[in-house]
């Protein structure tokens, strides 16, 4: 376990340079919509156009691959595996993938469990090293405490944070196998590493995961969040609205980011707080903290559908 700096970006950054030490390879594969943060190494392996261009150098020694169902009916995998396969690809053999399982800012795109699967082994295929970035999909969030555990697959490098502290403090971990700890003493160091009062804080949010309760109690408010989102989708067809994500990840994905941006605005003036994610801000995206408690769960539930029904029926005028 490795404390970098204390935020998302941290953590990625360490992966990313964990990777190229242990492989001695240059490259890493990411994966189009994904966001990993806002710092050069991490911008370098995200998609956005706009986030990349903040950066202000070229960002390379990355190759952007397609992520699950980002061309409809294209075999994501076949494509993969064919640019690392043919020698005539123009693709070098990389140090590592990075991949979220869950897209959060890039949408709320889910992977199938099968594709992550089979990213897997075309990683072990070629021996080469995968990072899930679990910093926003992680710790409960889609339902388990790693959003990978369903997927049954066995990352070599984990980015945590976020919700890690368990308090809203920050707190960065990237996780690894033992034998990848090629680290020379102080070669990734700095000032401010583990935040003390995120130790307390985290240590004692770990107790929810003593036993499998409070998993089950995710998956039971999943399930909830889930029938009452398609249920407002199916009630307010204007919205042409689809659900997307897994576990409390989830949001709903509109024509455009302009009925999005409606819904949220008219959500905030009910006095609850919805952030927008996708390209052009389309979806609207629910994170609930993953132990709300069931009433707060219905009553925010109820303010999305008011604020749907509001925000298809009339434009807002603030
Ligand atoms: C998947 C993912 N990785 C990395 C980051 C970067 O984390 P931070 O903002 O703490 O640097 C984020 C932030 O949204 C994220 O969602």
């Amino acid at each position: 376990m490795m404390f970098p700096g204390p935020t998302g970006t941290n953590a990625v950054e360490s992966a990313l340079k964990l990777a190229r030490k242990v492989t001695g390879r240059t490259d890493i594969i990411s994966f189009t919509r994904g966001f990993h943060g806002m710092t050069i190494g991490s911008l370098s392996v995200t998609g956005n156009a706009s986030k990349r261009k903040g950066a202000g150098v070229p960002l390379n020694h990355t190759v952007t691959m397609p992520y699950d169902q980002f061309v409809d009916e294209t075999d994501s995998i076949k494509y993969l595996e064919q640019y690392l396969e043919d020698d005539g690809s123009g693709v070098d053999l990389p140090a590592a993938m990075i991949v979220e399982t869950v897209q959060g800012e890039g949408g709320i795109n889910a992977a199938r469990f099968d594709w992550l699967k089979k990213v897997e082994e075309i990683c072990k295929k070629h021996d080469i090293l995968l990072i899930v970035d679990d910093i926003q999909a992680g710790i409960g969030r889609t339902g388990t405490f790693f959003s990978f555990e369903k997927a049954g697959i066995k990352p070599d490098i984990v980015c945590l944070s976020k919700s890690l502290s368990g308090y809203g403090v920050p707190f960065a971990i990237a996780l690894f196998r033992p034998e990848l700890d090629v680290w020379n003493p102080g070669e990734h160091n700095g000032t401010f590493r583990g935040n003390n009062h995120a130790f307390v804080t985290a240590t004692a949010a770990l107790d929810y995961w003593k036993d499998s309760s409070f998993e089950e109690s995710i998956q039971e408010k999943s399930k909830i969040t889930l029938d009452y989102l398609n249920k407002i989708v199916e009630e307010n067809p204007e919205l042409n609205g689809k659900v997307k994500g897994r576990g409390l990840m989830v949001g709903i994905e509109c024509e455009n980011g302009e009925i999005a941006g409606r819904v949220t605005s008219e959500a905030f003036n009910r006095g609850l707080v919805m952030e927008t994610a996708g390209m052009d801000g389309e979806v609207f995206k629910l994170f609930p903290a993953v132990n709300i408690d069931e009433d707060a769960l219905r009553k925010g539930l109820e303010i999305i559908e008011e604020s749907v029904k509001a925000a298809v029926k009339e434009p807002v005028t603030n």
